[in-house]
């Protein structure tokens, strides 16, 4: 029977209709009571307007366990395509948990692939939308398949496209680690949670009683365990996070990070900053203050807020360059280096070298944190990750002291010895072993315990290691630090070696990889 042009509309037009009312409307109304959007009103956020291309809308999943050949869903729970963020190409999947509950089919897990490797092929972001209930129960081992395939991609394509993960409901058991091997892990305060066991397999096995927030809230994830790098109030605030993130970062390992057109000049000296720092090294400050002077219209877009809050990391622009900030914050810990500090800046460096986007870092460190809990949970092997990332980073590297630089941490924190390409320092900066009580108690120790007035020997040697190590100086004799500037010139010298360092071309030896201290 011959079929008309219109009948084949209208057929094409009711399959359409089918796929767009996903798991139907009464799983649909209860999945936005919780003030949730649907997961193809969180793509249509997340992406310029009208410029979502779906593929793979009439997919259906194969399976005939427990009668599931009579239930079909098109698409079978997941959204795939692509789109563009301000005009650039992304690629999207989004788990849809009003379609069994979002879980992980051989089929949806085939689909995220397809957009994966597109993804990788064309060089462009791959942003996951996670809200799942874990591996389709009825599909068994060829759901944990899917999930395997998708770790293996995540893992293949690490270092060559940005991939994104926005936590927005469930994620539980071994499907949280899809996240984790992305770059970058969204969530949304009260309605997301990550675990690899839930409370029920734990009050079990361990007796602990927790709820799924207090085990893996957005709370939990950025302040605790820095498993995430964003805590948003809600969908759309999180969807908009992510859409400006990647106004700083390439779309993958060639491309250059955009270039915005720079509204803020570049010579204007910010004389406030000279006063910024206290003069009394023990008086804490806030980083912030200093990075937002002197950054492009004042904006620091910061990642991993929460977590680990004794050191500083996100993205910003001089002159309209993209560059990743790292920077001790005095005003926590005093800036010291610990476990979680040191893994969360090696993690954002390495991010930040794969994708061509420079370093800068400011430098207030008194050292690593001392204490039992540090050296029996690894400071040494954590640590060293942070001296790890910073000495294989090619890109651009600039560093400023802007007060203490002490002891092992002056050497970690993007000295030239480890391949920092210009190394400034405050007139304030004190480049040392260690501070001059320390130094003085260990190294003269005998002189002011033999002298007739011990308190006056020991202030005046204080005084004298001060005068002769506490200040920038030695350093700049040697060529350790290229120039002693004054702060109110920061913002200035900080544009002139971004643009002095733009071709710079350094690699590594070739190797298969290095062996990172993980
Ligand atoms: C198939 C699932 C499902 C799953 C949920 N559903 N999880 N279907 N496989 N894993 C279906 C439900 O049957 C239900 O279908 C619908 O989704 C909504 O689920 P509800 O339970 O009604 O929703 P809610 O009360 O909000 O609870 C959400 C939930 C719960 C907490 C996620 O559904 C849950 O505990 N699911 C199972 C979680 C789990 O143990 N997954 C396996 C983890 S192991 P109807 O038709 O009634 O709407 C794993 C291994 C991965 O994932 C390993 C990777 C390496």
């Amino acid at each position: 029977m011959e079929v008309s042009h219109d009948q084949q509309l209208d057929k094409l037009d009711n399959r359409n209709q089918e796929a767009l009312s996903s798991g139907g409307k009464e799983r649909v109304e209860k999945h936005k009571k919780g003030g949730r959007l649907t997961a193809r009103e969180r793509i249509n956020v997340l992406l310029d307007p009208a410029s979502f291309v779906e593929l793979d809308r009439f997919v259906t999943h194969r399976c005939t366990n427990f009668d599931m050949d009579k239930k079909k869903h098109y698409g079978d729970g997941v959204i795939t395509g692509y789109g563009r963020i301000n005009g650039r190409l992304v690629y999207v999947y989004s788990q849809d948990f009003t379609v069994f509950g979002g879980s992980m089919s051989r089929t949806t897990a085939n689909k995220i692939c397809k957009a994966m490797d597109l993804a990788a092929e064309n060089g462009a972001p791959m942003i996951g939308i996670c809200d799942s209930g874990g591996a389709r129960i009825q599909e068994g081992v060829e759901a944990l398949g899917g999930y395997g395939d998708i770790f293996f991609r995540n893992t293949r394509f690490s270092g060559l496209i940005p991939q994104i993960s926005a936590i927005m409901g469930p994620s539980a058991g071994g499907a949280v680690y899809s996240p984790s091997l992305t770059d970058f892990t969204f969530m949304v305060k009260d309605t997301s949670y990550m675990f690899v066991t839930g409370p029920d397999v734990i009050k079990t096995v361990t007796h602990e009683e927790v709820t799924k927030e207090d085990l893996g809230g957005a709370e939990t994830h950025n302040r605790k365990s820095g498993v995430a790098h964003f805590a948003a109030e809600d969908d759309k605030n999180l969807l908009l996070l992510i859409r400006e993130l990647l106004s700083f970062i390439p779309s993958n390992n060639l491309d250059d990070p955009p270039k915005l057109i720079a509204q803020d000049t570049v010579d204007a000296a910010d004389q406030s900053i000279n006063e910024l720092i206290p003069t009394n090294s023990k008086k804490p400050y806030d980083i912030k203050d200093l990075i937002k002077k002197v950054v492009d219209e004042n904006y620091f877009f910061e990642v991993h807020q929460h977590f680990a809050e004794n050191i500083v990391v996100g993205f910003a622009r001089l002159n309209g360059h993209s560059v990743g900030v790292v920077a001790n914050q005095p005003q926590v810990l005093a800036g010291c280096l610990n476990i979680d500090a040191s893994r969360k800046a090696a993690r954002f460096i390495r991010f930040c070298d794969a994708f061509n986007i420079p370093i800068v870092s400011f430098v207030d460190v008194p050292g690593f944190l001392p204490g039992t809990e540090q050296e029996w949970n690894g400071i040494i092997t954590h640590g060293a990750k942070l001296v790890y990332a910073y000495a294989e980073a090619t890109v651009p590297k600039i560093t400023v002291i802007t007060r203490k630089a002490y002891g092992g941490a002056y050497i970690v924190m993007s000295s030239k010895h480890i391949g920092s390409d210009i190394n400034l320092a405050y007139p304030g900066a004190e480049i040392a072993v260690m501070g001059a009580e320390g130094a003085v108690n260990i190294i003269f120790r005998r002189d002011i315990m033999g002298a007739d007035d011990p308190e006056a020997t020991k202030a005046a040697i204080m005084n004298d290691y001060e005068e002769k190590f506490n200040n920038p100086y030695v350093a700049a004799e040697l060529g350790y630090i290229d120039e002693v500037i004054e702060p109110s010139m920061t913002r200035k010298r900080l544009i002139d070696s971004i643009e002095m360092l733009q071709n710079k071309r350094a690699k590594l030896p070739h190797k298969k990889h290095g062996s990172c201290p993980l």
